[in-house]
């Protein structure tokens, strides 16, 4: 029986996770989160020096709430997994450093870990052992991704990703547009389900029979609906919130799906797994699993809270390395920013 600790500051939310591995597999001990979501809100996006700040803060009181939880004490940690990149460089070396500082003190293996490759693992808290291959789709305020699958300890491919703003990024940048509150992943979902999705055809981006297959844009998708909503201001008209949010919504998970779902099919892959904040998304879900199942592909969805980032996802990650038997990371390894998908750990 293995305690791994799990560390994630790549972002605006702190987050520390305990895990055991066992005979059986994982358990989820501890998943505790500190955001700092509030203090961007007035700037409409996270802004990293606020984020650094606010983890250097958090990070003691979140680790201190996340074994009181667990009923462990530091002592029990058999080993640590911290996400090194991608991310904000600050951010990142907050929880790196600690991490540092937790594996010198209580002399355990540390890996330095993958953040996207963390979003895979979070759903294995849930689903259990992931079949292999896999397709991943990974969509957030920061990533959307198409991720070939094979092996969790070092086995993961991109095999498209977005030309241009993360899918989350277009939900923040649209709410601004229509006036819903930050981040916009959340009130857009509410407005949607009130909306007609067929009232405005807003445009699906990277979707002509010469583009790339299985790259995503959603730069395009922001401006044609900023385009259509100035068109009304300038009519005098009022703007049809929902409507707007339910169109907009439908062309994004409709690109998603269908580029997800042609990518499995193309593969042979047969189990599809969505992670990252906007896999909470309502719409997403639901076209997800008719496309999924009409293509007899299973669809994987972890719950909200472990989409969304945290610490249990790296600790879970940590855990299929330790049991891969990975050599840990050098206490000398730092925050990689740009982090490429495929190195899982450094
Ligand atoms: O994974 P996450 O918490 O942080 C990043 O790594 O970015 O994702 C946050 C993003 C935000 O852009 C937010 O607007 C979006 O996820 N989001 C949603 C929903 N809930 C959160 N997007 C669409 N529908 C939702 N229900
Ligand atoms: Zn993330």
């Amino acid at each position: 029986m293995t305690i791994i600790l799990g560390i994630e500051s790549s972002c605006d939310e702190t987050g520390v996770g305990i895990v055991r591995l066992g005979a059986d597999g994982l358990e989820l001990l501890a998943d505790e989160v500190a955001s700092s979501v509030e203090q961007h809100v007035r700037f409409g996006g996270v802004v990293p020096e606020v984020a650094s700040r606010a983890h250097l803060e958090a990070m003691v009181p979140t680790m201190r709430r996340a074994f009181d939880t667990a009923g462990l004490a530091l002592s029990d940690v058999d080993a640590i997994a911290v996400t090194c990149g991608p991310g904000l460089a600050g951010a990142l070396l907050v929880g790196v450093s600690a991490a540092k500082a937790y594996a010198t003190a209580l002399d355990v293996p540390l890996y330095g870990v993958n953040h996207l490759a963390g979003h895979v693992a979070a759903d294995t808290l849930e689903h259990g052992p992931l079949p292999s291959p896999a397709l991943a789709l990974l969509v957030s305020g920061g990533h959307s991704q198409l991720l070939r699958v094979d092996d969790l300890a070092g086995g993961i491919t991109e095999i498209g990703s977005t030309i241009d703003d993360a899918a989350g990024e277009a939900y923040d940048k649209v709410a601004r547009v229509i006036g819903l509150p930050y981040p916009g992943g959340p009130p857009i979902d509410q407005a949607a389900r009130r909306g007609n999705p067929s009232a405005i055809a807003f445009p699906r981006g990277l979707t002509g029979p010469r583009d790339a297959k299985y790259d995503f844009s959603f730069s395009g998708l922001k401006t044609a609906v900023a385009r259509w909503v100035e068109a009304r201001e300038r009519d005098g008209e009022e703007v049809p919130v929902d409507d707007v949010s339910a169109s907009f919504q439908e062309a994004v998970a409709d690109v998603l799906t269908a580029k997800a779902v042609r990518a499995a099919t193309d593969l042979g892959i047969g189990t599809m797994v969505i992670s990252g904040g906007v896999a909470a998304n309502s719409r997403l879900k639901e076209l997800a699993a008719e496309r999924c199942a009409a293509a007899g592909i299973e669809l994987r969805v972890p719950r909200p809270r472990l989409c969304t980032d945290n610490g249990a996802m790296m600790a879970a990650l940590g855990a299929h390395l330790v049991a891969a038997g990975v050599k840990p990371s050098s206490l000398d390894l730092s925050a990689d920013p740009a982090l490429p998908v495929s190195t899982v750990w450094v």
